[in-house]
């Protein structure tokens, strides 16, 4: 694909090779990311980051990942104190603001909105998430980090299992996570959710027609045996019809590290897009699995700034200017160690 001046709104846009392009680029970066050096590459641009649903990762890592390229973030982070509320059309939002944006960040609760968003704007747009639909830059970043941990363990994402745990329905994460991977080959898919929250028929079939062998558990411990990668997510109780039937789903499936240690093998990776829900009714990841060393969800969430740094390089087409406009870190900085 061309990243250059193009909108980002589904993994349905990337292959293989551009997902070895974003990766390549965001290794390249890291050492921003580190604090090891700054650069300006994106001096005087601005990104509007329209959040009008709930978010700290993605809206804040998209606004540090600018931030940390040189260039200025401005942010609406509800509905209700945007415009959106007096009646005005994604097309006349998008219209507007492609005159005050070089780029901008777009998360609504709508499936769909997005893309219309975008078909109305003269710069590049960033999917951040369209309701249950689609979370792109989640994908990525989960992606990235899997084959980083994959890697540690001698192994690629082809021949991969993995088991998706939870909220398979709404869970906008898992879906554009599942498309991604099944760009690689030989992969096995534990598909584990409570009756009623399955994967759409739609995906599960398409990962099949893709060549992948898929299976549906409603139990938990029988479906994270003999995995290498457990991905955990939370009820989207903000999806339901009723607080009352998200009600029902709350607390099923609860991995901790006694089921962890009694079920899984040894060194299964554990993921989660985050936020975890740790109401005493939820807690679908439970703390007690905060220092087990297969906790990569920190990871993740670290990853996000490089990958969406690399976003941004790609489609404002300064990736191979980075380093030009780059110099040392005068300040004190706990970031330098633990990610370089
Ligand atoms: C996810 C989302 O918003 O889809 N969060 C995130 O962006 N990291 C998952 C979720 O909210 O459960």
């Amino acid at each position: 694909m061309d990243f250059v001046g193009n909108h980002i709104i589904s993994v349905d846009q990337f292959d293989r090779q551009d997902i070895a392009r974003v990766f390549a680029v965001a290794d390249e970066l890291r050492v921003y990311a580190a604090r090891e050096r700054i650069t300006r590459v994106l001096e005087g641009a601005i990104l509007s980051n329209m959040f009008f649903e709930p978010s700290t990762r993605t809206r804040l890592s998209f606004g540090a990942a600018f931030n940390l390229l040189g260039g200025e973030v401005r942010e609406t982070t509800e509905i209700k104190a945007s415009s959106l509320a007096k009646g005005e059309s994604l097309y006349d939002t998008a219209r507007v603001l492609s005159g005050y944006s070089d780029v901008i960040v777009m998360r609504h609760p709508t499936a769909g909105s997005v893309a219309e968003f975008a078909a109305a704007s003269r710069v590049p747009v960033i999917n951040g998430g369209d309701g249950p639909n689609e979370h792109p830059s989640q994908a990525l970043l989960d992606l990235y980090t899997i084959r980083a941990e994959l890697t540690g363990q001698g192994k690629k994402i082809d021949g991969l299992s993995i088991a998706l745990i939870g909220d398979l329905k709404y869970g906008r994460a898992v879906h554009s996570l599942c498309k991604l991977l099944a760009l690689y080959d030989n992969l096995q898919f534990n598909l584990v959710s409570p009756p009623g929250l399955e994967i759409p028929q739609k995906l599960a079939a398409q990962l099949q027609a893709q060549g992948h062998r898929v299976q549906t558990y409603h139990q938990m411990e029988a479906g994270i045996r003999d995995v290498d990668i457990l991905y955990v997510t939370r009820t989207q109780e903000e999806r339901f019809p009723s607080q009352e039937e998200a009600d029902r789903y709350k607390g099923l499936f609860r991995l901790n590290q006694l089921v962890y240690t009694q079920h899984c093998a040894p060194n299964t990776v554990i993921m989660h897009p985050l936020p975890r829900d740790s109401r005493a009714d939820a807690q679908e990841l439970d703390d007690d699995l905060n220092e087990n060393p297969n906790l990569a969800v920190f990871r993740q969430t670290d990853n996000g700034l490089l990958v969406r740094m690399a976003l941004f390089a790609l489609v404002l087409d300064v990736a191979d200017q980075v380093h030009a406009h780059s110099k040392p870190v005068t300040w004190f900085t706990a970031n330098r160690s633990p990610a370089s």
